[in-house]
């Protein structure tokens, strides 16, 4: 068991942000914080678009919906904008997966699916991580 918890976890990858409007919030990130937007990606999968603006290691990532019953839709409409996931950075996704299924946690993703930056990406279910949406991520390509 011990072995099967070792730390593949490498640092906070980034903090996703719910929004209605990438153009109208990024605004605070910019003029406000100060911070540059490096990115801007729509994600089909999760429909969603994406902005990222980068800090130090980590990333705060806005999430916009491109369509109504998008999850991000979802999300504004019951609790409206703000902190929507905390994603971690790990380098076995695989394997984390496993480590998290193991230990009793509610997979929303049972296997990665393709994120924003060409990472591969899973969710873990809120109920089984004390009300945290939690992503998993792992970097593909580090170039981009
Ligand atoms: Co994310």
């Amino acid at each position: 068991m011990k072995a099967d918890r070792r730390k593949m976890l490498k640092k906070i990858d980034h903090i996703g942000i719910a929004v209605h409007s990438i153009d109208e919030a990024k605004k605070f990130y910019e003029e406000g914080l100060g911070l540059t937007c490096t990115r801007i990606e729509e994600v089909e999968s999760q429909k969603v678009r994406t902005a990222f603006f980068t800090l130090g290691e980590t990333h705060i990532e806005l999430l916009e919906p491109t369509a109504p019953d998008s999850p991000i839709a979802r999300f504004l409409e019951k609790r409206g904008e703000g902190i929507h996931h905390i994603a971690y950075q790990s380098d076995n996704l695989e394997k984390q997966l496993q480590q998290a299924r193991e230990n009793g946690c509610r997979l929303i993703n049972e296997q990665p699916v393709p994120g924003a930056v060409g990472k591969q990406v899973a969710f873990l279910h809120p109920k089984s991580t004390g009300g945290v949406l939690t992503e998993l991520c792992e970097i593909q390509n580090p170039e981009l």
